[in-house]
């Protein structure tokens, strides 16, 4: 991975610190592209960049995406080597492009949006480029009862911002707009916290704030605690998970 400035800025990114399991299972899908320095990588949904600079340290170019402006200073802070752009959805920067990539993030797609957003995917890879996306099936159980314990209100927040779809809806979606299917695996992936405090934390930052604590009365946390709490004091996230390697017809690479 390229050279890391800003130090404890990078380091005390509260995303970055609990987003570990996530950075890892990206990692290992990047591995699995067998990118070379003839790649032309666009990172669609690229958060805090981790995962991009590591592309970067094997493909000859990467861009990542992102619409979260405060990621992507972060982003730019800690991998100053790699060219980051702000925006979202169809927004993609122009092509061609030979791989585009994407680690959790096509669930925040909407429905509405879906189509456009593979065809404009679609547009910018080059005959032969391949999509890769990565992703949950759907919320797991633990955050499930966690998001539960809310108010409606909050607890509706959180449940709207996601669009899940499965792995063979989103193939079906993509082979609508002319992708062939290159691979489709499908493995749960498992993430701990040490305490309830911390998959907590985890929780909070991943939906921006929207899951408060202090919005959940004492006793639904002990009920919580007891139903979800292992007796180390861990708590675990099973993710569904799968990953989706789709094609552009043409060209000369394969998978
Ligand atoms: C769970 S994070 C994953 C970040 C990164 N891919 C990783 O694996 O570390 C999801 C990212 O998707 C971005 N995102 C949300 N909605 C998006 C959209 N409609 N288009 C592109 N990116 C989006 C978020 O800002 C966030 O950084």
């Amino acid at each position: 991975m390229g050279g890391k400035k800003g130090g404890n800025e990078c380091q005390s990114s509260l995303y970055q610190k609990t987003a570990s399991w996530q950075y890892q299972q990206g990692i290992n899908f990047v591995k699995q592209l067998a990118l070379t320095d003839a790649d032309r990588c666009l990172d669609f949904g690229c958060g805090t960049g981790d995962i991009t600079a590591y592309m970067a340290s094997l493909a000859g170019e990467v861009v990542g995406l992102d619409p979260d402006e405060r990621r992507l200073q972060v982003a730019r802070l800690c991998h100053p080597e790699v060219t980051f752009v702000q925006g979202r959805d169809a927004d993609v920067p122009e092509g061609p492009f030979s791989v585009v990539f994407s680690n959790y993030v096509i669930q925040w797609v909407t429905d509405h949006d879906i189509l456009l957003v593979l065809k404009r995917l679609y547009q910018v890879l080059k005959p032969g480029g391949r999509l890769a996306l990565q992703t949950t099936e759907r919320l797991p159980d633990t955050i499930v009862a966690a998001t539960a314990l809310l108010p409606p209100s909050d607890r509706d927040a959180i449940h709207a911002d996601f669009y899940w779809r499965d792995a063979d809806t989103l193939r079906t979606l993509g082979e609508a707009v002319g992708f062939e299917t290159l691979s489709l695996s499908r493995k749960d992936g498992m993430h701990a916290y040490d305490t309830l405090e911390n998959f907590f934390v985890w929780w909070e930052a991943t939906t921006h704030g929207v899951f408060a604590v202090d919005h959940i009365g004492d006793e639904q946390l002990q009920r919580f605690a007891a139903e979800w709490v292992q007796a180390d004091g861990s708590v675990q996230v099973v993710e569904p998970n799968f990953a989706l390697v789709l094609s552009k017809p043409g060209g000369e690479k394969g998978a």
